[in-house]
């Protein structure tokens, strides 16, 4: 049997998982005696003729070790939408190209919006007559892929998340003196991440009092009196808020304190979505009266690799190989997955779906892992998101520093 060639791309918002399941990927490959290359710069770099041979860039089993605790998407991202299937001349091209290089199956890691470039090129390759195939590997730490019971890249960034908002509640609570701190946690649609500030430790020694969702339409005004009614037995609030946050009409909050102009990008999202906890801290303000924070954990949340979840890394690793294996068992437009078997002992099971069940759509929190109120997630969260950020894998350090591979060229 001849070497099969697979190309590799990793596509949207960083996590600090999304290189452990290209670690994945190539380890698989490599034991598979398959040949890979990257595209730089997700599906955009490659039909741009920009690719990476990472058979140089990854010579050894050191490369990958550092691969995995190195932050963010080492082969580059995009955020860029495929025409749609009536463009034949777009699909002819692309798929030249992968003919050209000789590709057997292409390897996406990214979120819904990634699975949509997976459904597309896999639907064209069937109509086509293509052997190709192709394979979606989820990460997002929006957690909102529908189909998987957590995506990659979640546990990670909703470990940060509580980490940080303990700690930043503990530096909060220091002056007797009326405050509230509200802590914007990034997820567009979805209040997974936001959900994860809860996990942050006992009430007053670190968890937010509330925990606002973009499932709940945010009542001001409600919101407002639940916050002075705190007041009036504590010094100390403070409030996880997502950047999705919605009023009942739809609005976002945080569309009131973008810049204008700062538009939408290919997928039609709002670009640099920020500004809710900004927007609640100065309403706060002057309608309580007290000192008021806003802390954007913004991109730190996604990139925090030092504070990785063991358990994190250790799936998306999987996942990778999992997406390997399966290209090479012969299938096409399946997005790997993770099937929770229990919640203690934590054990899940890999899987396959199809990837136009996911492609696109948007998996909220459950209305009922959310309290009556909608200010804040219920036990059931808790049981659900724990075991995902549990566990540290050792890091090596340099100079103090965490070592990290060189980023590409
Ligand atoms: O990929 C998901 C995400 O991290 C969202 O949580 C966030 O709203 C968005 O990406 C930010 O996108 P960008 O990196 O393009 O500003």
């Amino acid at each position: 049997m001849s070497e099969k060639h697979i190309l590799v791309g990793q596509s949207g918002g960083p996590t600090a998982a999304i290189n452990a399941s290209l670690a994945g990927v190539i380890a698989q490959a490599r034991e598979a005696g398959c040949r890979v290359t990257g595209m730089r710069h997700g599906i955009q770099g490659f039909l741009a003729g920009h690719t990476v041979d990472l058979a140089q860039a990854l010579p050894d089993e050191g490369a990958l070790a550092l691969l995995l605790r190195t932050p963010a998407s080492w082969l580059g991202s995009c955020r860029f939408k495929l025409p749609s299937l009536d463009d034949m001349a777009f699909y002819d091209d692309a798929f030249a190209r992968l003919e050209q290089a000789g590709i057997d199956a292409v390897l996406y890691i990214g979120g819904n919006d990634s699975m949509d470039t997976i459904a597309k090129l896999g639907a064209h390759g069937r109509r086509a007559g293509s052997p190709i195939r192709f394979i979606g590997v989820p990460k997002t730490i929006d957690n909102d892929l529908v189909g998987t019971d957590h995506t990659p890249g979640y546990g990670s960034a909703a470990k940060f998340v509580a980490t940080a908002t303990g700690e930043l509640f503990r530096d909060a609570d220091v002056y007797d003196l009326k405050s509230v701190t509200f802590v914007e946690i990034m997820g567009r649609d979805a209040g997974w991440l936001a959900g994860a500030a809860a996990l942050a430790g006992e009430p007053g020694a670190g968890r937010p009092d509330l925990v606002l969702l973009p499932e709940v339409p945010l009542d001001e005004d409600a919101l407002l009196a639940r916050i002075s009614d705190l007041l009036a037995s504590k010094n100390t609030v403070m409030v996880g808020v997502s950047e999705g946050v919605r009023t009942a009409d739809g609005r976002l909050i945080a569309a009131q304190t973008v810049a204008a102009g700062t538009g939408t990008d290919e997928f039609g999202h709002l670009a640099q979505l920020s500004g809710t906890s900004r927007y609640l801290a100065g309403v706060t303000k002057a309608r309580l009266g007290v000192k008021t924070r806003a802390v954007e954990l913004s991109t730190l949340q996604r990139c925090a690799s030092h504070v990785a979840s063991k358990t994190d890394l250790d799936e998306a690793r999987e996942l990778g190989r999992l997406g390997v294996r399966a290209a090479l068992d012969g299938q096409s437009v399946k997005m790997c997955a993770l099937e929770r078997v229990s919640d203690a002992p934590y054990e899940t099971r890999p899987a396959l779906l199809d990837v136009l069940e996911v492609a696109n759509k948007v998996k909220p929190v459950p209305r009922a892992w959310i309290s009556a109120d909608g200010m804040d997630v219920t036990a059931n969260f808790e049981r659900y998101a724990r075991p995902l950020i549990a566990g540290e894998e050792p890091m090596t350090y340099v100079d103090g520093i965490p070592a990290r591979l060189a980023p590409l060229a």
